[in-house]
Order: structure tokens, then C-alpha cells, then sequence
């Protein structure tokens, strides 16, 4: 499935449960000074979780534009490393606003990825919050998933929050087993920061609004903020170990071989053409949403991925591009 029919899919299997269709806000957060880019689809509803902004709906769904790269949510050193780390992704995900909560949010979650993408049950591993029995209880005796395949984990792991204020909760992720001949544990074990185990979704049960002095303020109603990252999924259901051998970066990394010397030994999956594939994605979508390069906050961001990205340039030779420019 490419990654076009699977954003779609999502949407529409949301909307079939009432949720109203957003589309993607811009990578600047006009609403929130705390934060330099949208970093979850969370963050253009951050105002109607805290019940500052009402809407006319109480459920919505989006695929949202993000960046990670600065800020609370930095995962630029990662990219080109790993098997799933990217300055820009796009994220999928449904929100509740007072309406509904833990329950719905797994059995929606659950149908989605094992009915309406058949996902094999069996590959599937979960991570609940450890103090949360609530989801543990939900997911084992509703749901049916077995016990043995769920981790309870800290509040690094399993306490969402977008940033130092701001709406937060407890969360429930979802893994994927990529098979036992790529290395990595489960979620709460030793080796969890490996391949194998891929966390595509990631179930937010929105309680608090985090306040200045930390106090974690409850929020009238508690809501739901689930993300999901369309690149892992998308890894997933075209059964690929990583996200830069799908659809959505195969033709990138195909041009940037192209311009490296006749005689070189460089292919597709070299971690430097992995970096500039991510750093053209997340430099083009700044620039197409108002960022431009410059010394301080968001323009800084974006020349440091720049700079990132000609540096890679360098190390595989790509001295077409320096010719051409
Ligand atoms: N806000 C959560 C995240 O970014 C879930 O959407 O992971």
C-alpha cells in the first residue's frame, strides 16, 4: 500500500467514527510561543484541549506536517542512524475533546491496524504506563491481548508531554515486530532502543494542563491524543525494516545516488544520502511554510540542517550539485 492510500485510509476510517477531517496547520505554531515547530498533531488543537478554544466538534482526525529538530523533541542526531528517526514526519491522529477516552481510543486503534490494515495480531507488542491499570486492564480483557506482550513502563517512556506546559497524560504505545533478525527488545527491556521492535502509535489519554511551576493541572474533561507515524506504518504494511526503503523517500535517495561520482561505490542505503533524503524533506516543507535561514530560533534550526545536509553532500562526494551550484 503506498503511502498516499494509507494517509487516506486513516482519515477516512476516522471520519466513519464521527471524526471531522482537519487539515494539516502549518509547521509554524502561530498559537503556542513555547515551541519553535509543530512537533505532534496534537499541537493546532493545544487550545481546545486546555478549553481555551471551543469547536464545533468533539472528535477530529488529521495527518499533520511535523518537525523534530530543536526543542523538547530533538531527534536530529538520530537521522540516518536508525531504521526510523526523522527531522520531518508526518503524523497521523485522532483526538477526542471531552468526548471519548481510554476505552474507545484502544478499540479504534485496535481495529484500524488489525481489521482495516489486517496487521497480524502476533507481531504487535503493547506499553502501558505503569501506574495505568486502567489500559492494562482494557487492552487484556477487551481487547484480548495477551498479557505477556505488555510493558509497563516509566513516565520517560509512557507521560506524554508536547513540551514544559501544556496539555499531557499518561499514553499507551503500540510496537511492531520487525523480526528477530534485526536486533532489539521489547519496549522496558535492555536492548529496547534497537530496530526491531518499532513504536508506530502512540495513545495519549490527555488529562492534565501542565502549568509553569509544574503543577499538573486536571483538565475539566480528560480527552484523547493519539500519533502515529505515517512513515513507520507505512514501513510496515510495504514490509520494509526502514522507512527510507518506502515509497515516500525511494525516489529521493534514487536522485541523490545519481549526482554522486560515476565510479562510486554508493547506494540507496548509505546513512549520508539517508540524512540529505530527511534534511530535503524538513528544509523544503520550513521553507514552504515561511522559515528562512538566519542566526536564532526557527531560521537557525533550518540552517543547521542545511549545513548537516551539505556536510553528508561532502562526505559522499556530490560534487554535481557544487558544480551545478
Ligand atoms: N502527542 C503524542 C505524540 O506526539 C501522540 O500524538 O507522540
Amino acid at each position: 500500500m503506498k503511502t498516499a492510500q494509507i494517509r487516506q485510509k486513516f482519515l477516512d476510517f476516522y471520519a466513519s467514527k464521527g471524526h471531522t477531517i482537519e487539515p494539516s496547520a502549518s509547521l509554524i505554531p502561530h498559537n503556542d510561543k513555547t515551541l519553535l515547530f509543530v512537533n505532534a498533531g496534537m499541537v493546532p488543537f493545544k487550545d481546545v484541549f486546555s478549553g481555551v478554544e471551543k469547536r464545533s466538534y468533539s472528535r477530529a482526525v488529521s495527518c499533520q506536517r511535523c518537525v523534530r529538530a530543536g526543542g523538547k523533541h530533538n531527534d536530529l542526531e538520530n537521522v540516518g542512524y536508525t531504521a526510523r528517526h526523522h527531522t520531518f514526519f508526518e503524523m497521523l491522529g485522532n483526538f477526542s475533546f471531552g468526548d471519548y477516552f481510554k476505552r474507545e481510543a484502544i478499540q479504534y486503534a485496535w481495529e484500524f491496524l488489525t481489521v482495516e490494515l489486517g496487521l497480524p495480531k502476533e507481531k504487535l507488542w503493547v506499553s502501558v504506563f505503569e501506574e495505568d491499570d486502567e489500559a492494562e486492564d482494557i487492552w487484556v480483557n477487551e481487547i484480548g491481548f495477551p498479557r505477556n506482550r505488555i510493558s509497563r513502563c516509566g513516565a520517560k517512556d509512557n507521560f506524554w508531554q508536547m513540551g514544559d506546559t501544556g496539555p499531557c497524560g499518561p499514553s499507551s504505545e503500540i510496537f511492531y515486530d520487525h523480526g528477530e533478525d534485526i536486533a532489539g527488545g521489547p519496549p522496558g527491556h535492555a536492548d529496547e532502543d534497537g530496530d526491531r521492535y518499532i513504536e508506530i502509535w502512540n495513545l495519549v489519554f490527555t488529562q492534565y494542563d501542565k502549568q509553569e511551576d509544574g503543577y499538573l493541572k486536571p483538565l475539566d474533561a480528560p480527552c484523547v491524543d493519539t500519533g502515529m507515524g505515517l512513515e513507520r506504518l507505512a514501513a510496515v504494511l510495504q514490509h520494509k525494516n526502514n522507512n527510507y526503503d518506502t515509497d515516500g523517500f525511494k525516489s529521493l535517495t534514487k536522485a541523490i545516488v545519481e549526482l554522486t561520482q560515476e565510479d562510486s561505490s554508493i547506494k540507496q542505503d548509505n546513512a549520508s544520502v539517508r540524512v540529505i533524503a530527511d534534511h530535503i524533506r524538513s528544509t523544503a516543507f520550513m521553507i514552504v511554510d515561511g522559515v528562512i535561514p538566519s542566526n536564532e530560533g526557527r531560521g537557525y534550526v533550518l540552517r543547521r540542517i542545511i549545513r548537516r545536509a551539505i556536510r553528508h553532500g561532502h562526505k559522499i562526494d556530490i560534487n554535481k550539485v557544487f558544480s551545478i551550484a
